[in-house]
């Protein structure tokens, strides 16, 4: 390695290294991780391509361009992946957050405000009087997203890992949102299984289930197979088994007329809509993602 390098030089070389173990956004991945270890943004990189980079810096980027040449994902070399517009931190205990799942959050918000006009109320969601719970929270992307957009919500969160919580924890207090969320170890609803701790009936149960097939592990990417949390992954051998218990529990914590919205793994609707086509749901809506796949199914509580 040179004493010195220029950051257009440094780039080059980095994209080369990822092209040539074939990973996926080889120049994306590049530039993330030169922003990271120099602490400018892109554009700023893009405009003084000669400037030269500390020998440390320059040795700190090639080793992390080695780790990801290695598998490992670019938002656990940076710590960092946006969801919503919200900058969250990640590791390897979390999901990293995925762009389809803001399909959950934009069903969730219409179907609310669908909801709220036909009781008569104005759309425009302020979440007064809701009371909502994410299950399975990882990084604590969808409560906080939640928490966001609805200013004046109940918002409750959970996980079977108490290493996410800690991760969901530190994303809502960095973000400001410690006071609207609160955060609960559990498994599914079994926090709420003493009359005690019973919640009052939720208005919105949403969740990203684990929904992968245990037989599909060897054909995931390395970055996902050796790096996230396989309590994250997979649902079961089949993949869809936790929606079979996810589902009458949500029911049994319902409000009469209260939105379940679920997110949906790309081969997971023959086997999970049954599970809503009982008389304790209505309305029920299957919602495509831009591929085209049905990657969320929400319905109402009848
Ligand atoms: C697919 S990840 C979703 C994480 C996050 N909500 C997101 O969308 O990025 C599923 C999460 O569910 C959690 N989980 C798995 N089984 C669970 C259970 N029985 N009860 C509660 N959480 C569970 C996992 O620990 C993981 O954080």
């Amino acid at each position: 390695m040179p004493d010195s390098i220029d950051l257009r030089s440094a780039l080059k070389r980095g994209i080369h290294s990822l092209r040539e173990a074939h990973v996926a956004s080889d120049t994306l991945a590049a530039e993330l991780l030169l922003v990271h270890v120099t602490g400018r943004d892109r554009t700023w990189l893009y405009a003084h391509p000669e400037e030269l980079l500390e020998p440390s810096v320059a040795d700190n980027y090639f080793m992390l361009i080695g780790r990801r040449a290695a598998g490992e994902p670019t938002q656990h070399l940076t710590g960092h992946q946006e969801f919503w517009g919200l900058d969250f931190e990640v590791t390897p205990e979390v999901l990293i957050p995925r762009p389809e799942t803001e399909h959950l959050l934009e069903v969730a918000l219409d179907r609310l405000a669908v909801r709220e006009l036909r009781s008569g109320r104005p759309p425009k969601l302020t979440g007064k009087n809701l009371s909502l719970i994410d299950i399975g929270t990882g990084s604590g992307c969808i409560a906080i997203a939640l928490a966001k957009e609805l200013p004046m919500a109940q918002i409750c969160a959970t996980d079977i890992s108490a290493d996410a919580i800690a991760v969901a924890q530190r994303n809502a207090e960095r973000l400001g949102f410690a006071d609207r969320v609160t955060f609960l170890e559990s498994n599914l609803f079994s926090a709420f299984s003493s009359v005690s701790h019973r919640p009052p009936p939720f208005d919105l149960v949403i969740s990203n289930p684990p929904y992968i097939s245990r037989r599909e592990s060897s054909s995931l990417p390395i970055e996902v197979r050796q790096h996230e949390p396989e309590s994250a992954l997979y649902g079961g051998e089949e993949g869809y088994e936790l929606y079979g218990l996810l589902i009458p529990e949500a029911g049994r914590h319902m409000k009469p007329g209260g939105l379940l919205v679920l997110e949906l793994g790309h081969d997971s609707l023959p086997a999970v809509q049954p599970l809503l086509e009982t008389c304790d749901w209505v309305n029920i809506l299957v919602t495509k993602d831009l591929a085209g796949i049905p990657r969320v199914l929400s319905a109402e509580r009848s």
